[in-house]
């Protein structure tokens, strides 16, 4: 990992501390069913780490979904509690409905030492969004929380109230999910094992521009696919390879990339150290045009080099293809979306930055 700037979990005494911990379960929920928790079990170092250092209570806070301010019961994080309890099956875990006053102290204060308690969806109030200080002061008196943990990383894009306000009020760090993902993409980014290729793909340019516009001058070679590339996207540059063959459907639609791109594609994977990969190179959703990502996915999980899977719809895809075939290994699998392109796209994130220096 690269030299991480921001003090971490790992700088601070827990010791007797009640942490609260900023975490990202913004996880598919249907039907009260969790569809996929890789975000759920990404923040269980930290919440270990912490019990483990001696940290009286932890509090856990996030958001879910986009309730805009309002309460919505089918975005209730009471299932992610209930997952965290399975996951952390030796500790007590609970969930409070309330995220502050006087019900939510009284979660707080009937806590058992050494427990867990997940406050609920922190965007059921509008000044969650707003990055409210008097909310953020509201949460840390009803928590009694001495110190703040960023772990949430999917969620340092947003300056909220939970990720800006509430660190301007107490100590905060980061936690161990928040310095894995921010030191391998700034890595791969700044001081790469060469050569470094970036793998490209998606259905919007202008969600993707910054990020060739940003690793046009780092990377050793840039992979443009998805329908970006399906859509006719031309770069004169010589580090950018734009896919040229595509499969179709019935009606003449170029839907993945084809047999001669995909080729090219797994071969520079091979030649290449660092590779990173954002955005699907065809309609994944359909069996018929995954080929070109499968392809990508395989090469790059068999590769001992540095594999970094940039987040969202990428993200979402290699961990389907990781159930079907454990052997794949990645060094980075981002658990963020918009954060990772962010970052990967040289934005400054508010929700690192405000996180006290090493
Ligand atoms: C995400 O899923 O990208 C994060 O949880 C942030 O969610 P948001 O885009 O609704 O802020």
């Amino acid at each position: 990992m690269g030299d991480f700037r921001k003090k971490t979990i790992q700088d601070v005494d827990l010791n007797g501390k009640i942490v609260l911990i900023r975490v990202d379960y913004n996880v598919p929920i249907k039907d009260g069913e969790i569809q996929e928790d890789m975000r759920i079990s990404a923040s269980l170092s930290t919440i270990r780490y912490a019990l483990d250092m001696g940290a009286r209570k932890v509090i856990l806070i996030s958001h879910l979904g986009r309730p805009d301010g309002a309460y919505v019961p089918d975005m209730s994080l009471a299932p992610c509690a209930q997952r965290l309890g399975e996951l952390l099956p030796d500790k007590v875990v609970r969930f409070s409905d309330m995220i502050y006053g006087p019900d939510a102290k009284a979660a707080v204060d009937a806590l058992p030492d050494g427990g867990v308690l997940l406050l609920e969806n922190l965007r059921f109030v509008p000044d969650e969004e707003a990055d409210s200080e008097e909310f953020a002061k509201k949460i840390v008196e009803a928590t009694g929380a001495d110190i703040f943990v960023q772990d949430g990383f999917a969620v340092i894009h947003r300056a909220h109230a939970s990720t800006d306000a509430i660190a301007r009020i107490l100590p905060s760090v980061a936690g161990f999910l928040l310095e894995k993902e921010v030191s391998s993409l700034e890595k791969a980014m700044s001081n790469p094992e060469r050569p470094l290729l970036v793998i490209i793909g998606g259905a919007k340019v202008s969600d993707k521009q910054p990020l060739i516009d940003k690793f046009i001058t780092i990377a050793d070679q840039i992979v443009v696919g998805g329908k970006i590339a399906s859509d006719g996207y031309k770069n004169a540059s010589p580090n950018v390879y734009v896919a040229e063959d595509f499969a179709e459907d019935g009606n003449g639609a170029k839907l993945d990339i084809g047999p001669i791109s995909t080729k090219k594609i797994v071969e520079m994977i091979k030649k290449s150290h660092t590779i990173v990969w954002n955005g699907t190179l065809g309609m994944v959703e359909d069996e018929r045009f995954k080929r070109g990502s499968l392809a990508v996915a395989q090469a790059m999980g068999e590769s001992s080099d540095m594999t970094i899977i940039g987040g969202g719809d990428t993200t979402g895809f290699v961990e389907e293809v990781l159930k079907k075939n454990g052997e794949l290994t990645f060094n980075l699998i981002s658990t963020g979306g918009g954060a990772c392109l962010e970052l990967l796209s040289g934005k400054s994130l508010p929700g690192l930055e405000i996180l006290q220096d090493k």
